[in-house]
């Protein structure tokens, strides 16, 4: 999504749509012979060196609509997502991200059929009657249906579409947003999303975002969430089952919506423990970060089986059986709503951004909460840490989730911290999240915008650090 069409895809996709408008205001190649020379492919990968196959070139992608049931007797869903993009090159043809066993029984581009292959793993070949001009918006929707199946990478653990006891729950980081919809799945293409999603009466529907009509019909249930700021595909969620739910605001006043997996017994009566703790950690994390960058907040505590939580945008999502909330588990995926969520990694070599931040946010957060001071985080783990091997901002990507990204990352940010001093510091941590507020950004961006906050030459400490194998001398 572009800069400037961040806030308008929500409503350019209703009203497009509503007044069915789509094919007549979007211009359209001319049918001359000679001129299709002029329109080509798009690239059918996004260009990151870990995940080649990962999103598209050719086209941005502004709205995401999708619009799903789901059968916990079959695991079956039956689902239409319609995207609202804009061409960026003349396009003869483009992909989209597409993965699993569902099956496409429909698929249109500016309301008229499309024809499509599925190629390779994950890619969906999509070829409009016409071409797509530069600049052009175009509408695309796919019907489809199936058991969707999750990902179990050896090394990236699992992630997508998941059947749980009592429904499902979609976690998609790095690769898992394609196993029930088709997307761009790359982190450079943030897009606004609406997702519509029914249920049998009885079960709770849960997504990033803020809550829309709920409606009933035939003993089935509709829940509505929209997403009103830019997302990355891998931080989209769904989360479908028997949950509690707890709303509230926070000091700041902002909706905060959390949910308790009631099989989770040992947590019974958490609830409320629960969304007080996300809502001080958010009002505290809004203090050192600045201003909260999403509509809402929140969070999810299910029964998942990934044995992870994630920073699923705006409303976390916490898989444990264990019998205690966790405050420091929570700022960590809070801390993340700013560090991955706003500020999302151009690369996933640069994760340590997110990963870095994070874990410091959780240090931060001992020495505020439990008396635990950071220095004896930062000399805990600088002793402890058995793996000084790789390369913290280009890890490799079987290595994104590695020990080497969180603490050494944290540890980089806390020798930063040692070097240029508090002051310097904690500006950096409130003025990085703000000035490049629901961007993408790199470890260059950084130490760009560090050396230029400090007006210091800043190269070989962050060499060290971040670049050079080995355990930096403090
Ligand atoms: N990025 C998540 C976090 O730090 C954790 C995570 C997601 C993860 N997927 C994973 C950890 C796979 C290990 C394996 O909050
Ligand atoms: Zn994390």
């Amino acid at each position: 999504m572009g800069r400037a069409d961040r806030r308008r895809g929500g409503l350019l996709i209703i009203g497009a749509v509503a007044l069915g408008l789509v094919a007549a205001t979007n211009p359209t190649a001319s049918a001359a012979p000679g001129r299709a020379s002029l329109f080509s492919p798009g690239a059918p990968g996004a260009g990151d060196p870990y995940f080649p196959d990962m999103g598209n070139g050719g086209y941005d992608v502004s709205h995401y609509d999708i619009r799903l049931a789901f059968n916990p007797k079959t695991k079956a869903i039956n689902a239409t997502t319609t995207i609202l993009a804009r061409a960026t090159q003349n396009l003869s043809r483009f992909n989209l991200d597409f993965l699993g066993p569902l099956k496409i029984s429909k698929l249109s581009v500016n309301g008229r059929n499309a024809s499509f292959t599925r190629s390779g793993a994950q890619e969906l070949v999509i070829t409009p009657p016409h071409g797509l001009r530069r600049g052009s918006r175009f509408l695309v929707s796919v019907t489809y249906a199936g058991v969707p199946q999750k990902i179990d990478d050896p090394a990236l653990g699992i992630s997508g579409w998941a059947a749980t006891k009592d429904g499902a729950v979609a976690l998609n980081q790095p690769i898992g947003a394609a196993t029930y919809y088709p997307v761009n799945d790359t982190t450079n293409d943030k897009a606004t999303y609406s997702q519509t999603i029914t249920v049998p009466t009885g079960l709770t529907v849960l997504a990033n975002g803020e809550p829309g009509r709920t409606t009933k019909h035939n003993g089935q249930t509709t829940f509505r969430w929209q997403m009103n700021q830019p997302m990355a595909s891998e931080l989209s969620m769904l989360a479908i089952g028997k949950y509690n739910v707890t709303r509230s605001v926070t000091a700041d006043g902002l909706p905060n919506i959390t949910a308790i997996g009631q099989s989770i017994d040992t947590l019974a009566g958490q609830g409320k423990v629960f969304n007080q703790t996300t809502a001080q950690v958010v009002q505290w994390e809004s203090s050192l970060y600045g201003r909260y960058p999403f509509g809402s907040t929140g969070g999810i505590i299910g029964d998942v089986g990934v044995h992870y939580a994630l920073e699923t945008q705006g409303r976390p999502v916490y898989d444990q059986r264990s019998s205690k909330v966790s405050g420091d588990l929570l700022a960590h995926e809070l801390g993340h709503q700013w560090f991955g969520d706003s500020l999302t990694p151009v690369r996933w070599s640069d994760i340590w951004l997110n990963e870095g931040f994070a874990t410091y946010s959780e240090w931060l957060y001992q020495e505020k909460f439990n008396k635990i001071p950071v220095a004896k985080s930062f000399a805990d783990t600088y002793a402890g840490e058995e793996d000084w091997t790789g390369k913290v901002a280009d890890p490799g990507r079987d290595q994104i989730f590695d020990d080497l990204v969180y603490n050494r990352g944290a540890m980089t940010l806390h020798a930063l911290r040692l070097k240029i001093g508090d002051r310097a510091f904690f500006r950096i941590l409130k003025h990085w999240p703000t000035t490049y507020r629901h961007s993408n950004v790199s470890t260059q961006t950084f130490i760009r915008f560090v050396e230029r906050s400090t007006h210091r030459d800043l190269t070989t400490f962050f060499n060290t650090w971040l670049y050079q194998p080995g355990k930096p001398k403090i």
